[in-house]
């Protein structure tokens, strides 16, 4: 996807990139999920500890991880992205480029960790790891390796898809290091009725009943598929040269999302 926005590699991205296709219009709102990894967040800080924050697709980790760190921890936090799969060495490389050392990459992995002990210890780094369901063992390992280490200053934050949980869960040396746990679950009914129509002035005036429809027939609570429903039904709206949700819009929304297919 082509982005207008720049994310420096490593940096916490812009606001706007949070919301799924840039959506025009969108404001962060206050979740409980935002809300509570704002407080995990700043304990696991204050702890210089790690946490990781799992659950399904769409319920708002990356956004409440980014938007707590833009608080919290603004100058100091780095963002590390993988491929699919990623490797212990994979770990490394984007380390190093997260935190911009200078010159080439070292070949051997003895000298490239000293490297990147050294640099993790020059002041307290926060790291985060998203998409983390993707890491196995060995690359938890390899995070466990950074943090114990007695030089380094460092917090850790995971988040990823159940999967995560799972491969930490089976390695208990892993798991009792994580600080804190949070499972970013679905928004419940009376959440969607307070945040939804602040999210986004589509859903401003709109009736209560026909938000709480939206989420039984299409939404279910989660966050991007209320974004997908409120991009497509502006785009609609626009199209219409109309300004008002109605059944009848829902309905081709609902088509062009598949819902009842
Ligand atoms: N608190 C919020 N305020 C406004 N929009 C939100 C909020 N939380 C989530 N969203 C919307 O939901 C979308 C999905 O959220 P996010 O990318 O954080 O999910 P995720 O749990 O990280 O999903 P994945 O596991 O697929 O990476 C965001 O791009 C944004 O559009
Ligand atoms: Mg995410």
């Amino acid at each position: 996807m082509t982005t207008e926005y720049t994310v420096r590699p490593g940096m916490l991205p812009p606001e706007r990139a949070d919301h799924y296709l840039h959506l025009e219009g969108a404001r962060t709102v206050a979740t409980e999920a935002l809300r509570t990894a704002q407080d995990n967040i700043a304990a696991t800080l204050a702890a210089k500890a790690m946490m990781c924050i799992v659950g399904a697709a769409g319920n708002g980790k990356s956004l409440s991880v980014n938007a707590s760190l833009r608080l919290l921890a603004p100058d100091n936090s780095y963002r590390i992205a993988f491929r699919a799969r990623p490797t212990p060495r994979d770990i490394r490389h984007e380390l190093f480029r997260a935190l911009r050392l200078p010159g080439e990459p070292p070949g051997r992995p003895i000298e490239f960790d000293t490297i990147l002990r050294s640099a993790l210890a020059r002041g307290f780094h926060v790291l985060v790891c998203d998409e983390a369901q993707w890491m196995s063992r060995e690359c938890f390992e390899y995070w466990r390796y950074l943090w114990d280490d007695p030089s380094t200053d460092i917090a850790v934050v995971f988040a990823g898809g159940d999967g995560c949980a799972k491969v930490l869960r089976r390695e208990p040396m892993l798991a009792s290091r994580i600080y804190i746990w949070q499972h970013a679950v679905p928004l419940t009914l009376p959440e969607v009725l307070q945040v939804i129509p602040a999210f986004h002035p589509l859903w401003a005036g709109v009736d209560r009943d026909l938000i709480s429809l939206v989420d039984k027939q299409a939404a279910h609570g989660n966050f991007r598929a209320w974004a997908r429903i409120t991009k497509l039904a502006a785009d609609g709206l626009a199209a219409q040269g109309r300004t008002c949700v109605d059944e009848h819009l829902l309905r081709q929304v609902y088509g062009r999302l598949g819902v009842g297919t």
